[in-house]
Order: structure tokens, then C-alpha cells, then sequence
């Protein structure tokens, strides 16, 4: 709260004795920068006219806007009026300055997009009545680039449902919506020269993406019994992309190369290695024609979509049959290249001249630093914060959206209670964290062009799901591309983040209900001072645990801390191939009567609970007594589970050690525990 005494202190003295306002207690988010507010009010009703002074085309696009808001104005002069102004004297290129009094408000900025912020400040500023405290409002984003992206691959969401997106993220001032529109799962963008891609490459039966990953990954025909997805015409492109602009946000498109192109390597399966269907995710970098159809693709794209940026992917490429195959292998060889790594920069820096040559730029996932960097690249961070790091160390832009912070289609809340998601536990407070200038210094900070949330769609199936995962998670985003990051406050923000969570599902938005957030794993939340607690554990010498997940080495199964919700929390231990066994030494005799351990289950990531475990005790750690021999059948399920396998004793034994076995079932697979808890 610190850092909101400094704004409850304002009071302005050109108001005179009015009281000033808590702004902690208006739901404005993105926060601005500074707020200085009385409680005397400007109230928008019949008598309030619109002035707009700005060049034509957003003088429109502001007056169709304010029009259609909650305000309702026409573009008329009367007894008192809102009036944007553009002001080549403001620095910033979004930024606004706003003041109200009880005749009339002012907004000026430099731009179009600053005006339209300033008009979404006014708009979470009114309450019931449509009144607006009176004060000064100056404002501007800390990064150019605040982007959500959406994956229609996965599961396809059509114009509309990207429309009301674009309408939600532009009332938090957040201006890129990049859409992941090609990927295995199938193509999403009409291209006129390759129909293909739309009549074949874009369906595919069943709908659910996991049945059909897990299942045939077959493509089907546009219009055939069962067959599911979909596709932008190009006209819906052009109206996405005009709605877009008429809120200040900039689409990007994304064309996936060099990997996850099954779709189009099935249906044009010359462009692969091999020229088998269904057999190739990666481009055939060896052949021209690849670079033909890239061009190709890329001239309508770039036709329709007015965005200077083009992202072209980048990752996650096998590279594979390049090793085989001889076109690649002679294009390594007259191109010098040394590695497959560098025949995958040689694509992408191919692509970046040809989209630098139509006046465009490209961004591509953090890979496209393998290899080498195309020279104008901006790298997107996913792998983590290291790849942009690494693109602002050397010069390059990039763009922060890292899995542990920005992947939204990860659980948002208690997973146990909270539909299928993918990923580990992520709340809003955990995203809220995240500081995308942390640790850099001032040069590579500068390149930091911005923070993006990614909503991918394997396990989004339909749009309230979507919705449920994004909103509010977004806002975090929003705050941390616009806001100062001084003064930011999780409650405060969770605050204005419920206010903003209620405002969205009254719009019918399927929003996550943040203000009943179950949040992490009860027995994470407090120490557990058992018997074993601080006591040593001796790991038998066949069963380590995996380097990866150590937690806290030696000390974790008896440190008294119990994982939360992710067994990437670095307080669950991950064993693979012998599973546990472990033996503790409590010092010196002591009467027990239970020893107990969680295990959890999260099969897509091969985390399973164990077959069997045996918990047994000794006096001299030699001889055991076997107290519990414990079967459990190993079942594949969806989503994450938690079991506890301990021996709960009638009476009390003595012993000084205490063996805990636990054995994998037949899925192999990872096996991960936290505490023994020994009573
Ligand atoms: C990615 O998540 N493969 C960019």
C-alpha cells in the first residue's frame, strides 16, 4: 500500500478546499501513472457535447466510439463537453492527459491511441451515474508492445469471438493481438494461390484437439461428415483487422515455419523432406519450392495485415530429416553452414530479407537465436526470460511472454477444482510477479519492447473456456505493460481486478470468479513440524533423485515444506527409473504411529503415482520390519491428482530408521514426492 499513501496525500490546490480522493478506491487498471482527483464531480448526461480535434480518421474513429459507449454522445457543441484534443507537445506516443472540472473534460495526447486511452480512463473512472471525479490524470505506457496472443489452430474461434476479445483488451490499453493462425492442428487463413490449405489442411475430425492428437491426426475435407474447424476468408481478415485498428490494436499474424506445418506438409507434401502425408512437421529448407510457397503465403498475408510486424514462428523445430535429406545436406554444403541449426537461421534470415525488402519486420519465438539471429529479428521469450535477455544483450528487440508468467492456458486456480487446463498452477498473483526489465541493465532494458499473455488452444475447447483462462489473467499483463512498476501492489490490484472481473461478466464474458480464488495447495500454505522434521534421509544408491528436480537436495523430504499445486515449484523431488527410497534417520529411537507421503499424477507430463509402497522400520538399520505394503492401481487420468500412501498404525512402534519405498507402475514415468511425514 506504501506506494498509494503518496497519491492519497495529493490534494490539488487549484480546487481549492475539496476533498481529495483515495484513488486506491477507483477502479482504474491499467493504474495510471498519477491520478490527482477531488471529489467534486463532471456528470455526462443530455447536456454534454462531444469536441473532437484531431485529423479525420480517428476524429471518426473516436466519434463512432463515443457514440456507441455508455456516454452516448453525438459530435455536437453544447453547455458542457468532452473535448480530445491532439498535442504535439505530449511526449509520449500513447500517453494522454486528462482534466475535469464540473463544465467539461479535456483529453489531449499525441496521438489517436492516446486519446482513445484517455477515453477508456474516463470510462472505468464513471460510476452508476455516469460522474467522473474532477482532477488531473496524466498517463503513458511503460512499453510500446502489450499484446495478447490467441491460437486458433488448436481449436478455431471465429470473427466474432476475436471481436469481443479485441474489445476487452482494449479497454485495459493493451494494442497487439498477435493470432497463431497455422499450425498442425490446421490452417486458419484463406490464401488464394494454395486453396488446400483451407478446403483440406483447416478440418479435421474429431473436434476435441487431444482425441484427434492422441488419435488419428488426420486432415478431412471441407464440408464432409464430422469435419471440424475453420478459417478466416480474407474478408474476414480485412474486418478483423479494420475493427482492430478502430481500437487502437495492431494484428499480427503468424505464419509457422519451419516446424509444426503438418497441415500444410500434407497437403502440399512436396515442401517436406520426405514428400510423405502426414509423416513431416518440418519445411524442406533444401527446396526452393518451400521458399516459392513461403513468399507466396506471404504476399497475401502481408497484403492484408497493414502490421509491421510479420511473426514467422521459429520453434520447436525436429530438424530431423534435414540430416538425411540431400537437398538440405547440399544446401549446407554451398551455404557453408555447419549445423542444422544454422540451416534453420538460414530460412528464417531468408524470410527476414524478403519480408524487410515489402517494408516489413519479423519477430519469430526465441529459437530463431539458434543459428544465429536474422540481423533485424525481434525474438518473442517463451523458453523462459533467457531468450530476450539474451536478443537485448546482442542488440535486438524482444518481447517477454515467458511460460512461467504468460502462458495462459495454464491453471489458473486450485487445478483439482478447476477444468482441464495444461501447465502448472499460475494465479494472478504469480503472473502479477513477473518483471520483464528485472536484472537487465539500463541498455538491454530499452530493448525490452514489451510483454505479451498467450492463450494457447489444445486443452480450449470452446471460447467461455477461453475466457475463463484469460480474464483476468490478462489485466496482470496489462498492468505490468502499462503501469509503474514502483507502484505496483497485488491487493491493490486484485482489488481493481475483481472490479474489472464483475464489469466483464456483466458483458458476458465467462471471466474466472478471482474473488472466491481457492489458491494453493492447503498443505503448502503452513510448515508441518513432524517427528522427522530437520531429521537426515539417506537415498539408496540405485534410486537418486533427478538433478532437475532437486528442491532442497538432501533436506527436502524432511524439511517441513510441503509442494504446492506444481511439481516445478522446486518443492516436490522428481525420481525416475527406480523410484524413492529413502531412509530416514530419526537420531535416536523414537515412538511413532505413522509415516506418510503425497504423491501427485499429471500423466500428459509423464508424472505418475507409484504401484506400490512399502514403509518399514529398524533399529539399527539393518534389520527391518515391514508395517505397510501399500498397491495402488495405476491409472491413466486427465488433469492432476493427489494421493497420500502412508502406514497409520494402531499402537506405537519404536525405531530409530525408517525405510519409505515407492515403486513405479508399469507407465514408468516419473515419480514425485514432498514430505515424509512421520507422527
Ligand atoms: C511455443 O510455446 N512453442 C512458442
Amino acid at each position: 500500500m506504501r506506494n498509494f499513501l503518496v497519491f492519497t496525500a495529493i490534494i490539488l490546490a487549484t480546487i481549492g478546499c475539496e476533498k481529495s480522493i483515495d484513488i486506491t478506491e477507483l477502479n482504474v487498471l491499467p493504474l495510471p501513472q498519477s491520478m490527482e482527483l477531488v471529489n467534486s464531480v463532471f456528470t455526462f448526461d443530455g447536456n454534454t457535447g462531444l469536441i473532437i480535434n484531431a485529423n479525420e480518421e480517428d476524429t471518426k474513429i473516436l466519434a463512432e466510439y463515443l457514440a456507441a459507449s455508455k456516454f452516448n454522445l453525438k459530435t455536437e457543441e453544447k453547455k458542457k463537453n468532452l473535448k480530445l484534443v491532439l498535442d504535439e507537445n505530449i511526449n509520449s506516443p500513447e500517453g494522454y492527459v486528462i482534466s475535469v472540472n464540473k463544465r467539461g473534460i479535456n483529453i489531449s495526447a499525441k496521438s489517436g491511441a492516446g486519446l482513445f486511452y484517455g477515453v477508456q480512463t474516463l470510462l472505468q473512472l464513471a460510476d452508476e451515474e455516469n460522474k467522473i471525479p474532477c482532477g488531473v490524470i496524466t498517463d503513458e505506457p511503460q512499453f510500446a508492445y502489450r499484446g495478447l496472443m490467441i491460437d486458433v489452430s488448436r481449436h478455431f474461434f471465429d470473427k466474432e469471438f476475436i471481436k469481443k476479445q479485441i474489445d476487452a483488451i482494449a479497454h485495459f490499453k493493451m494494442n497487439r493481438l498477435h493470432l497463431h493462425l497455422t499450425d498442425a492442428a490446421g490452417w486458419r487463413i484463406e490464401i488464394k494461390r494454395y486453396p488446400r490449405l483451407t478446403q483440406f489442411a483447416a478440418w479435421r475430425s474429431p473436434a476435441i484437439w487431444q482425441d484427434w492428437w492422441f488419435g488419428s491426426r488426420e486432415y478431412v475435407n471441407e464440408g464432409s461428415d464430422g469435419a471440424y474447424g475453420g478459417y478466416f476468408t480474407q474478408d474476414d481478415i480485412r474486418e478483423l483487422v479494420k475493427y482492430a485498428q478502430e481500437r487502437y490494436i495492431t494484428i499480427i499474424p503468424e505464419i509457422e515455419m519451419p516446424a509444426h506445418s503438418e497441415e500444410v506438409l500434407t497437403a502440399y507434401p512436396e515442401l517436406s523432406c520426405t514428400h510423405e502425408p502426414y509423416k513431416q512437421a518440418d519445411f524442406c529448407v533444401g527446396n526452393e519450392k518451400t521458399f516459392e510457397f513461403l513468399q507466396n503465403v506471404l504476399d497475401e498475408v502481408i497484403e492484408l495485415f497493414p502490421s509491421e510486424y510479420i511473426h514467422i514462428g521459429g520453434d520447436e523445430a525436429g530438424k530431423a530429416s534435414w540430416h538425411h535429406c540431400p537437398l538440405c545436406q547440399k544446401r549446407m554444403k554451398e551455404e557453408g553452414l555447419k549445423d542444422v541449426n544454422e540451416l534453420q537461421s538460414y530460412l528464417i534470415q531468408r524470410i527476414e530479407k524478403y519480408l524487410n525488402s515489402k517494408g516489413r519486420q519479423i519477430i519469430g519465438w526465441d529459437e530463431i537465436l539458434e543459428g544465429g539471429l536474422a540481423p533485424n529479428a525481434t525474438v518473442m521469450s517463451w523458453r523462459g526470460t533467457e531468450g530476450g535477455i539474451a536478443a537485448a544483450a546482442s542488440g535486438h528487440k524482444a518481447i517477454m511472454t515467458p511460460g512461467q508468467y504468460c502462458y495462459l492456458d495454464s491453471y489458473q486456480d486450485a487445478p483439482t477444482m478447476m477444468p482441464m487446463a495444461f501447465g502448472p498452477y499460475m494465479p494472478l498473483h504469480k503472473v502479477y510477479s513477473y518483471n520483464p526489465r528485472e536484472g537487465l541493465t539500463e541498455e538491454q532494458a530499452a530493448l525490452i519492447h514489451g510483454i505479451q499473455g498467450n492463450i494457447w488452444a489444445e486443452y480450449v475447447p470452446t471460447g467461455e473456456m477461453l475466457e475463463f483462462l484469460v480474464y483476468p489473467r490478462i489485466l496482470a499483463i496489462a498492468e505490468i505493460g502499462w503501469s509503474n512498476p514502483a507502484k505496483r501492489d497485488y491487493a491493490n490490484f486484485k482489488s481493481r481486478a475483481i472490479e474489472a472481473v464483475n464489469g466483464l461478466r456483466k458483458k458476458g464474458y465467462a471471466a474466472f470468479d478471482l474473488e472466491n480464488e481457492h489458491g494453493e495447495r492447503k498443505e503448502a500454505q503452513q510448515e508441518n513440524n513432524h517427528l522427522a522434521k530437520g531429521t537426515k534421509v539417506i537415498y539408496a544408491t540405485e534410486a537418486p533423485y533427478h538433478n532437475n528436480y532437486k528442491a532442497n537436495g538432501d533436506d527436502t523430504l524432511t524439511d517441513g515444506i510441503h509442494g504446492g499445486w506444481t511439481y516445478t515449484d522446486k518443492k516436490w523431488q522428481g525420481f525416475i527409473k527406480n523410484g524413492v527410497d529413502i531412509t530416514i534417520d530419526l537420531g535416536e529411537e523414537k515412538e511413532i504411529t505413522s509415516v506418510a507421503a503425497d504423491f501427485m499424477q499429471m500423466c500428459i507430463p509423464d508424472v505418475w503415482m507409484p504401484a506400490e509402497v512399502i514403509i518399514a522400520t529398524s533399529i539399527d538399520n539393518e534389520n527391518f520390519t515391514e508395517l505397510a505394503r501399500i498397491s495402488h492401481d495405476v491409472v491413466r487420468d486427465e488433469g492432476l491428482s493427489f494421493k497420500n500412501f502412508g502406514w497409520y498404525g494402531e499402537e506405537c512402534v519404536k525405531t530409530r530408521y525408517i525405510r519409505y519405498t515407492a515403486k513405479c507402475g508399469p507407465q514408468r514415468g516419473w515419480l514425485f514426492t514432498d514430505e515424509i511425514v512421520v507422527k
